[in-house]
């Protein structure tokens, strides 16, 4: 539920300023503990929100997550879909209301994203006639990076600053990518586009505290991990990236808890944090578009599995200092992004609690150990 809260100034997790409930401190519904409490000594527990997911997860959000990325709102398409960088080019309504939502209750708040191939106005890649030129591209990605990172400035503690970069299975870079096509030649570090250095140096240069990170899916192993691993360590021995996001779209079918633990240590080792950015797993062979008419049981119980076991990883890669932020891209099954993708309509249970908002196996498998 929205409250009428009055925004609190910004504190870091588990520092909470007089008369904000602190998070995970909601009453919990029948008796359930708070999963962000019982990881608080770890890292903040993230959900991914819309600002109708707000009031029909509100309860639900307020006891169970220390920390919250919009789902959508800060999408270059949703949050500066006018052409020009005056006031009237921005809408900042949705996000702030999420923003305000967690700093009510003394949540932290990731930024998602700065730089996508998705979810982009056709504006921004338009030029007097034909594509944009290099050079105006970049002028746009650098007003919009300072605009964001100016108004968000002390609210929000990190930002995926590029997001998706590289393409599934050759880890090269993708060939769908408009930022790409048009500024994705020359750069001072060698082998990276561009417009990914540029977009970390305007973020850096717009606000020097804040979190600056790059995420991806699917590069756990293989040739999209060695990439990711290049480019991160070009990007940090210039100082320009402070964190690796791990999407962390997965199913019962995988990957192993093992290769995961792996790949965030490969990452740490680039002396780099490292983030699980939108946990959820499907019920769901990747692949496969057969659909299911309710959960199966034994599926639950094997996704309750995989939890317990991908969280003891986590666990213990954060007692190392390997792993800084768990967030889960929702946080009931009312509402995943998986009922809409790969298949449009058809169900998918990936999260910890159930359509009803009651908890699954899976989360007391992940909140007891
Ligand atoms: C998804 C949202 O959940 C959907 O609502 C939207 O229609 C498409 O984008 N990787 C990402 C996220 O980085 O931004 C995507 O979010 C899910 C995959």
């Amino acid at each position: 539920m929205r409250t009428a809260s009055p925004a609190q100034p910004f504190t870091p997790a588990g520092v909470t300023p007089a008369g904000v409930t602190p998070p995970g401190s909601a009453a919990p519904s029948l008796g359930v503990p708070s999963l962000a409490a019982q990881y608080q000594r770890y890292f903040p527990i993230g959900a991914a929100v819309e600002p109708e997911t707000l009031d029909s997860q509100g309860d639900l959000l307020a006891a169970q997550v220390s920390s919250l990325v919009a789902e959508n709102a800060m999408k270059w398409e949703m949050i500066h879909p006018r052409a020009g960088n005056g006031p009237d080019s921005y809408d900042f309504t949705d996000a702030d209301a999420i923003v305000d939502f967690a700093r009510a209750r003394g949540m932290k708040v990731r930024g998602h994203n700065l730089v996508w191939h998705k979810q982009v106005p056709g504006w921004v890649f338009k030029g007097q006639d034909g594509p944009a030129t290099q050079t105006e591209l970049l002028s746009r990605l650098q007003a919009h990076i300072s605009s964001l990172l100016a108004h968000f400035r002390d609210r929000v503690y990190c930002w995926d600053v590029v997001n998706e970069a590289l393409a599934e299975r050759t880890g090269q870079w993708r060939t769908d990518s408009p930022w790409q096509r048009i500024a994705g030649s020359g750069s001072a570090a060698p082998g990276i586009p561009a417009y990914i250095e540029k977009a970390f140096e305007y973020a850096r240069a717009a606000d020097p505290t804040v979190r600056l990170f790059y995420n991806d899916y699917g590069i756990e192993t293989g040739a999209k991990h060695e990439k990711a691993m290049s480019v991160v360590q070009a990007l940090a021995g210039k100082g320009l990236v402070d964190g690796v996001g791990i999407q962390g779209h997965w199913s019962v079918f995988g990957p192993e808890p093992e290769t995961v633990r792996r790949a965030i240590r490969g990452f740490a080792s680039l002396g780099v944090e490292v983030q699980v950015t939108e946990l959820d797993l499907s019920l769901y062979r990747w692949g496969d578009t057969s659909v299911l008419p309710e959960p199966r049981p034994d599926l639950l119980a094997e996704q309750a599995g995989r939890y317990a076991s991908y969280f003891r990883v986590f666990r213990e890669e954060a007692e190392a200092y390997r792993l800084t932020g768990v967030t889960f891209w929702g946080i009931a099954d009312d509402h995943t992004w998986l009922d809409d993708f790969p298949v449009k309509g058809r169900k998918d249970w990936p999260l910890l609690f159930d359509i009803h908002h009651r908890p699954k196996d899976a989360f007391w498998k992940a909140a007891q150990w």
